[in-house]
């Protein structure tokens, strides 16, 4: 570890001495470590049966062969079955476990549980998981280490109708719960950490953006550069379970109560947010197709300059994608273009 390194992780444990409320986005890069695949980087996007990542887990697919797609995550949960929560799981849930701030949200994008098989505990998954299943009729959602593994697809408890893997394809709309209580979380927070993710997917990318808009410090760890990067207060060059434990290594930070005026601030956005939730619920639901790893990449290369130098949507922008059940990681055109749509609507 180099001087700069060293450095800034102290600058990370002076932030962490006066936080109360300490937010943390995860991405694949946080289980790299443990032999999970990421999905970009590291030469190639993962294919199987010669199928792409991006066919097999999509809507389409469920409609077409739903035995298939129950095969492809089997196969998924199999190889993470083997794997182990790394020292980054583990360090993030002895601080959570650890009551050292007031609160300590941890909100991934990764479906495969280590967070929670470290310890850690209501972990938002925006992406939903591995482990659940969920009713194609009714929505009931099921265990799958209480669903034999030869039932397959599973079938509904409630109303006997095939169930399927409770996580987000593409061309689907987010679950809108976990993203509002992400949001709120992002917004809450003095500190956050952005951990082994290309920032590239929205929502989730957005959401150290609502952070920064609310006076947080961001904090990215990641051997390589993002589109974060810049964003960010500064970034960690390395990898997340080498990192992480020595951040949260020994002296430990106070655990501070908070002011009133948070806690305050804190009810007045639950609220909103149920709000949101309900209209959410009461409209009706145009699913927008998330764009594939594909488009990703090129909206990436495309774009000029840094996308996020340019214009980056505001966070009352957020809810209004989140609406539409948007996804997307827009590059510079798109970006501005949508910003500028949405802010002319939100007037
Ligand atoms: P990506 O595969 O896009 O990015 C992984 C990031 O982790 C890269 O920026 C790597 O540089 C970084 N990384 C690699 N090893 C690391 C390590 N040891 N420590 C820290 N960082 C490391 O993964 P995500 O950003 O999580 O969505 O991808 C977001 C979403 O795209 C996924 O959840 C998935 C995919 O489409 C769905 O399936 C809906």
């Amino acid at each position: 570890m180099n001087t700069i390194e060293l450095e800034n992780i102290t600058k990370a444990k002076s932030f962490l001495k006066s936080a109360q409320r300490v937010f943390v986005l995860t991405g694949a890069g946080v289980s790299a470590e443990s032999g999970v695949p990421t999905f970009r980087g590291g030469g190639g996007a993962p294919v199987w049966r010669g199928m792409p990542f991006e066919q097999l887990s999509s809507a389409q697919m469920v409609e077409k062969d739903l035995p298939l797609v129950w095969e492809w995550f089997d196969y998924r949960r199999g190889l993470v079955c083997k794997c182990e929560p790394n020292a980054a799981h583990k360090t993030l849930a002895k601080v959570q476990q650890s009551g050292w701030f007031a609160e300590f949200s941890l909100v991934t994008q990764n479906i495969d549980g280590l967070h929670q098989t470290a310890g850690a505990d209501d972990v938002i998954e925006l992406h939903g998981s591995l482990w659940q299943a969920r009713c194609l009729s009714c929505k009931t959602k099921q265990n799958l280490r209480d669903i034999p593994e030869d039932e397959r697809p599973p079938v509904c408890p409630e109303c006997l109708d095939s169930m399927r893997p409770d996580v987000i394809l593409f061309g689907e709309a987010m679950p809108m719960q976990a993203v509002y209580q992400a949001q709120e979380k992002a917004e809450n927070c003095d500190v956050c950490f952005v951990i082994g993710t290309s920032s590239l997917v929205y929502p989730a990318a957005g959401l150290p953006l609502i952070a920064k808009q609310n006076g947080a410090k961001i904090i990215e760890i990641n051997p390589e550069e993002t589109l974060l990067s810049t964003q960010a207060d500064f970034s960690l060059r390395g990898k997340a379970a080498e990192i992480l434990p020595l951040i949260f290594a020994e002296e430990n930070p106070p655990n501070l109560r908070l002011p009133d005026d948070k806690i305050v601030k804190s009810a007045a956005n639950q609220n909103r947010n149920e709000k949101r939730i309900e209209d959410r619920e009461n409209s009706s639901t145009s699913e927008n197709p998330l764009q594939n790893d594909q488009q990703l990449k090129s909206n990436f290369m495309t774009s000029e300059t840094h996308p996020l130098r340019v214009s980056f949507l505001k966070s009352e922008e957020f809810p209004v994608l989140n609406k539409l059940g948007l996804t997307f990681a827009p590059g510079k055109k798109q970006r501005g273009a949508l910003s500028l749509f949405i802010r002319l609507l939100l007037d």
